[in-house]
């Protein structure tokens, strides 16, 4: 059925009757609900905002449309956490329906000052013409996890010579003063990086447009994230409308980094290298990082894309967020690994090592439907070798190094309940080794691979039905070793 404007729009205080309690019946009731992954009760989560540490804890909140795997009215969730691991659901944070958030609280980012957490995060509104005006609010978060709005929004328009398509401020200190990067459009429709400045965080004035060589690089560029690194300068963005090439841009939109030298907020030219994705699968967007208390960067995403849809969207709810990866700068490239605290959800441990000539072996020591599995891949003469996952009597997901072309490969073609594939069931990572570390995270409806110690990673969804748990290793053209183990999460 098609859903109407007034439907997607709508309050929480306007849910009919049991209407939300029936809906959570229907998610709960879903084979792929995650078991450590953040996912919405009922409807549907996108952009990770405010991620923050403060006062003590992790915040971090995430867009939520309560009433369906739809993208209307946007409310920011709030969740806490003190080991990034295990999250305690704060209910809502920021409720929109006002004056300037009348369609939406969109996204946004927190920093805290003098005891009290400044989230900032854009009011989406359509007039009676459905034209778009946004504006860019603040909410307040005190000490005793009260959260309260500001009146009036802190920037009330787009500056002249940008379109309405401006939102999603990310705000940082440098020198005592306080600056922020926002997405937006140019008027040619372009996008670009805005940077405001302010010295109290209330009063905000425009600095300019953040330089960079790529004037004509996508319709617009959302969620942008500055931040310093390793002594460099990194801009996090995503950029809206690139054509796919050869291995590269696959995905409907793109989520990538440019790395420069640090900028200076009051002059902002950015001398940077080329774009580069944060992630080479399938679903990952939106990205946002923050500080840990001891100076880690930490970065969070979005396990899905705009325009999609799901195979959950028939049970009422849709995505998730990434599990939270550590970023650091090495030889100039960016590493993201996965956080270390992820060791708290190992339980048992299982081992297998094998060497394997061409054929599929099924492991008896090693399956299951979430688990970390950390395999070495040797590959002697293999043309081809990898690891099937998610196996079951007709489905499997592959994960496979091909000595020939020298491209990781994430196939999942076969992998379960089938996904709308204008963009294709392959995603491929280039590079040449005969040795290679893979670090798999499973939950019941996603992976995540890690490569080569952070050098990429492979994010993707997966439907397999619930029985399909098996693991193999297999090998075409030759001979390869394998050498992993397995801890099962739950
Ligand atoms: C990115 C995005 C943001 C916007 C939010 C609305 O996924 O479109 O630009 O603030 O989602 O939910």
């Amino acid at each position: 059925d098609k859903v109407t404007n007034s439907d997607k729009y709508r309050l929480l205080s306007d849910a009919a009757p049991d209407e939300l309690k029936n809906l959570a019946k229907q998610v709960n009731a879903s084979p792929w609900r995650q078991h450590y992954h953040i996912q919405p009760t009922t409807g549907l989560l996108n952009d990770p905002n405010g991620f923050v540490y403060y006062n003590g804890q992790y915040h971090l909140f995430y867009q939520w449309h309560p009433f369906g795997p739809v993208h209307g009215m946007k409310y920011w969730y709030h969740v806490t956490s003190t080991d990034l691991i295990h999250w305690k659901d704060e209910g809502i944070g920021i409720e929109p329906g006002g004056q300037y958030d009348s369609h939406g609280a969109y996204s946004g980012s927190a920093l805290a000052k003098e005891g009290k957490l400044y989230l900032f995060y854009t009011g989406n509104t359509r007039d009676e013409e459905w034209v778009r005006h946004p504006y860019q609010c603040l909410a307040v978060l005190d000490k005793q996890g009260h959260i309260t709005k500001q009146e009036v929004p802190v920037i009330d328009a787009p500056p002249p010579g940008y379109t309405a398509h401006f939102r999603d401020p990310k705000v940082w200190k440098a020198a005592d003063r306080y600056y922020a990067v926002l997405g937006a459009q140019r008027l040619n429709q372009t996008g670009c990086v805005l940077i405001y400045r302010s010295d109290d965080l209330l009063t905000w004035s425009f600095i300019g447009e953040l330089e960079t060589s790529l004037a004509d690089f996508g319709y617009m560029w959302e969620c942008p994230d500055y931040f310093e690194l390793g002594e460099k300068g990194v801009l996090l963005f995503c950029p809206q409308g690139l054509s796919a090439e050869e291995d590269r841009f696959e995905n409907i939109h793109q989520a990538g980094f440019l790395i420069g030298e640090p900028i200076n907020p009051e002059k902002p030219h950015f001398q940077h290298g080329s774009f580069m994705e944060l992630d080479r699968g399938f679903d990952f967007y939106a990205a946002q990082t923050t500080l840990s208390p001891e100076g880690k960067r930490i970065l969070i995403g979005w396990m899905g894309l705009p325009d999609t849809t799901y195979p959950t969207d028939a049970h009422g709810w849709a995505h998730c967020l990434t599990l939270p990866r550590e970023l650091t700068i090495q030889d100039g490239r960016l590493l993201q690994r996965p956080v270390k605290e992820l060791e708290l959800l190992r339980k048992e441990k299982y081992t297998a090592a094998h060497t394997v000539q061409d054929a599929k072996i099924e492991l008896e020591e090693i399956n299951g439907s979430s688990y970390e599995l950390i395999c070495e891949l040797c590959m002697e003469d293999a043309e081809k070798a990898g690891i099937a996952f998610r196996v079951g009597d007709t489905e499997e997901t592959l994960l496979y190094y091909d000595a020939v072309s020298k491209y990781l490969v994430l196939d999942r073609t076969r992998s379960g309940a089938a996904m709308k594939s204008e963009n294709g069931n392959i995603r491929r990572y280039a590079f040449d080794a005969k040795k290679i570390k893979l670090r798999l995270f499973v939950d019941q409806s996603s992976v995540e691979i890690f490569i080569n110690d952070g050098e990429a990673v492979m994010t993707a969804r997966l439907f397999p039905a619930k029985d399909s748990n098996g693991v193999t290793f297999f090998t075409e053209g030759g001979k390869a070793t394998f050498d992993a183990v397995q801890w099962l999460y739950s």
